[in-house]
């Protein structure tokens, strides 16, 4: 296991910027916004002051997740979007790439922008802000990584679910779950350090997570089994033949057999989830090797979850009201309900609905969640983790409710 601290991160910092991200802080042009210095032992701290915006910028703008986190950046009462990237896009209307974000009247470039920012959020593809990122945010600005790089602790992981060896290992130690309601305390610590990094959960993830949480930190889980569904932006916006309209609709497939990309993260935050609550792994067995199936549905938008669990001593109904109320009474994204929840009863909004059944005739608990895979699962929660990491409301510009019908 790694063991850096943020002053070695920091002082290993190469001068390596592939996406021309913004300036260096130090001199006349560093921000106002979040009061970083990066003199030797210079405090640290990312909280605007009272009144003042925080400048961001978004690379990879021209994708789905990158659109969405424009469509709610744009809108967020104490942000300005100060920068827009994605590939070859130099001068680009913002409306010729993305059309419903026409009234925003915002250019892309091919580069960051001039001038320092505070915060950077990335949505590219894995293994590409491994490389892209650690200069941001060595020289101060906090970094979002929406793409996996930056999710998983070990780096042997990478190599095993990604395929790449992690160029930045060090940074794995430091960055942060961005995961709001199991991971805050750490969030909220990234405000005074010098080294600011995000993983952004995945979207079967966070829904997943959201749905097990209370079991896991309870010792609950024996054997699980998440069968998951994904509407078809989770899968991005570059054409592929898989994702056409004719191989889509009026079809359900499943894939990802033998070992989906997102097994990892949800393994590692289960086993975070219990050693938090003082569980050892042992007390989850079921929570070490997951059985977690996907499947693709022809819908725009929308994870569903459904985990199925036996555990580890006879629970009834009242006691897993008490721990799932326990859980998220307080939280404002998640809400535990009564019935089955649909992908619909989320979709465009951050929220998260939860819902669990003990089923007395098989013996097994059932934990359903779902959320809009580009906003809880995506963009929203990511910006959820900003507004931790910053000292903003947490709900700031995350308030609109579902769509419906
Ligand atoms: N879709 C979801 O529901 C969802 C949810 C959670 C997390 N995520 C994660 O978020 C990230 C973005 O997903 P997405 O759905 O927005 O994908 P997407 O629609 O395919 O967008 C990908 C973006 O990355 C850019 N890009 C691709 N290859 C690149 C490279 N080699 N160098 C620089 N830029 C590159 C693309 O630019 P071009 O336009 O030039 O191709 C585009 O802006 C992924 O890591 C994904 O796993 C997605």
């Amino acid at each position: 296991m790694f063991m850096y601290s943020h002053a070695d991160v920091v002082r290993g910092s190469p001068a390596f910027d592939p996406l021309s991200g913004p300036a260096s802080r130090e001199g006349p042009s560093a921000p106002v916004s979040a009061r970083l210095d990066r003199r030797a032992g210079a405090a640290v701290d990312r909280r605007p002051a009272p009144g003042v915006r925080l400048r961001v910028g978004v690379i990879g703008a021209s994708g789905y997740v990158g659109g969405e986190l424009i469509r709610l950046l744009g809108r967020h009462p104490h942000v300005d979007l100060a920068g827009l990237q994605a590939r070859g896009r130099e001068g680009t209307a913002l409306a010729d790439i993305h059309a419903h974000l026409t009234p925003l009247d915002l250019t892309v470039d091919a580069a960051l922008g001039d001038g320092p920012l505070d915060a950077v959020f990335a949505a590219l593809p894995h293994g590409t802000g491994a490389d892209a990122l650690p200069g941001i945010a060595r020289d101060g600005t906090t970094v979002i990584d929406l793409g996996p790089d930056f999710r998983l602790r070990d780096p042997a992981d990478y190599p095993q679910w990604y395929g790449f060896v992690h160029p930045a290992p060090e940074l794995l130690a430091i960055a942060v779950y961005g995961l709001p309601e199991l991971h805050r305390d750490a969030l909220t610590a990234l405000a005074d350090s010098p080294v600011a990094i995000v993983g952004a959960p995945g979207c079967y993830p966070t829904t997943t997570l959201l749905a097990l949480a209370p079991l896991a930190r309870a010792g609950l889980i024996a054997d699980l089994v998440v069968d998951a569904k994904s509407g078809i932006s989770g899968a991005g916006r570059e054409a592929r033949a898989a994702s056409m309209f004719g191989e889509v609709n009026e079809s359900v497939r499943a894939y990802g057999l033998g070992g989906h990309r997102h097994v990892a993260e949800i393994e590692q935050e289960l086993a975070a989830v219990g050693a938090a609550a003082g569980m050892a792994p042992e007390a989850n067995p079921g929570a070490v090797n997951v059985d977690f199936l996907p499947h693709l549905v022809p819908m725009t938008r929308g994870i569903h979850a459904t985990c199925h669990v036996r555990t580890t001593r006879p629970v009834n109904q009242d006691e897993l009201d008490a721990l799932y109320d326990h859980a998220y009474r307080d939280e404002p994204f998640v809400t535990v309900v009564g019935e089955a929840p649909a992908t619909k009863h989320v979709l465009g909004s951050n929220h998260a609905l939860v819902h669990v059944r003990h089923d007395p005739r098989s013996g097994r608990v059932i934990a359903i969640g779902v959320t809009d895979n580009l906003v809880k699962g995506a963009a929203g929660q990511a910006i959820q983790a900003f507004n931790v990491v910053h000292g903003l409301p947490e709900t700031a510009g995350l308030e609109q409710l579902p769509l419906f019908p």
